[in-house]
């Protein structure tokens, strides 16, 4: 529970750290990225090459800018697939430091799509505290086994709540978070508050890092996102030179690093490949909407 607006707050933490910072919102579904970021600008086409739309310095993609919601719910099998694929590499993400992907809920094919097209990239846990440890390790383990991606931490949300009083009330019981990370092996990386100015500044797209930093809750998630950026960055495949990936390539057009597993990645910072040259042609083409409906 959580999970955008963990993600999209962790967004602009790293951007305010002088990041370069992407968000991929793969919640074709249920897409929430733009509206909890306060995104106001349009993606644009040009040389081919989708342009994102940038909010507090961050890039953003998602199928909001695409589809009116009640069209996303269409979205199936191969075309989620393509259209996952033209997030990352139709869209022009230039060198970033980090690419943050909000998943859906659940463990599915959304999942396997973009961790075919991100093979290095890691995942990390939102949680409560009152989810049951043992299951979400379960679940957890068995989809990182599934997408072959590792988990890397856990992030607890609403870990407590501090009233009018000072005191701190612990609605959802607590240690969900810590039994999590050590029945996983990784580190929990931080207990985020439940907090009003949150959920409000999630409606009003005015993220609470960047609009009330000195909130409890904005001030865990910069603390997760510097354990974050301290960390190792992942392992990647290492990269082949780009004329050994042309001369592979039946087409001579295919690039190095567009993620089909076990192929070679360009290795900028932690994240996307930049996508250089031509991507492989695929039939679907995503354009942005004419006036987005938010
Ligand atoms: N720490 C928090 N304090 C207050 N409100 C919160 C907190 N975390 C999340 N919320 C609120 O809870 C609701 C659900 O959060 P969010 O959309 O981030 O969850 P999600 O896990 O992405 O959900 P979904 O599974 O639907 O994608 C939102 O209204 C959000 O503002
Ligand atoms: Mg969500």
């Amino acid at each position: 529970m959580g999970k955008s607006s963990v993600t999209a707050n962790l967004a602009v933490a790293l951007a305010r750290e002088g990041k370069d910072v992407c968000v991929i919102d793969a919640d074709v579904y249920g897409f929430s990225i733009p509206k909890i970021l306060g995104v106001e600008d349009e993606p644009t086409v040009r040389n081919d090459k989708i342009e994102p739309p940038k909010v507090l310095g961050i890039k953003v993609v998602s199928m909001g800018f695409f589809v009116g919601e009640e069209q996303a719910v269409i979205w199936r099998g191969p075309m989620l697939h393509k259209a996952l694929q033209q997030f990352v590499t139709d869209v022009n993400w230039g060198e970033p430091d980090y690419v943050l992907v909000d998943m859906p809920p659940g463990t599915g094919d959304v999942a396997i799509s973009m961790s075919q097209f991100l093979p290095w990239s890691e995942l990390l846990v939102v949680t409560t505290p009152q989810h049951a440890a043992e299951r979400v390790a379960q679940r957890m383990a068995a989809m990182a086994e599934k997408v072959n991606l590792r988990v890397v931490g856990v992030i607890e949300n609403m870990s407590y709540f501090i009233g009018d009083d000072g005191k701190r009330y612990e609605i959802f019981g607590s240690g969900g978070g810590a039994e999590l990370a050590e029945k996983l092996g990784v580190p929990l990386l931080g207990q985020v508050p439940l907090e009003q100015v949150l959920r409000e500044g999630a409606d009003e797209g005015r993220p609470v890092v960047e609009y009330a930093p000195q909130s409890e809750s904005a001030r865990a998630i910069v603390e997760i996102a510097r354990r974050l950026d301290e960390m190792e960055p992942p392992a990647r495949p290492s990269p082949i030179p780009l004329e050994e990936a042309q001369r592979l390539s039946p087409l001579g057009e295919r690039q190095p690093g567009l993620g089909q597993p076990g192929e070679a990645g360009r290795q900028p910072g932690r994240g996307v490949p930049s996508s250089p040259g031509r991507s492989t042609p695929i039939p679907l083409r995503l354009t942005p909407k004419k006036k987005p409906e938010r």
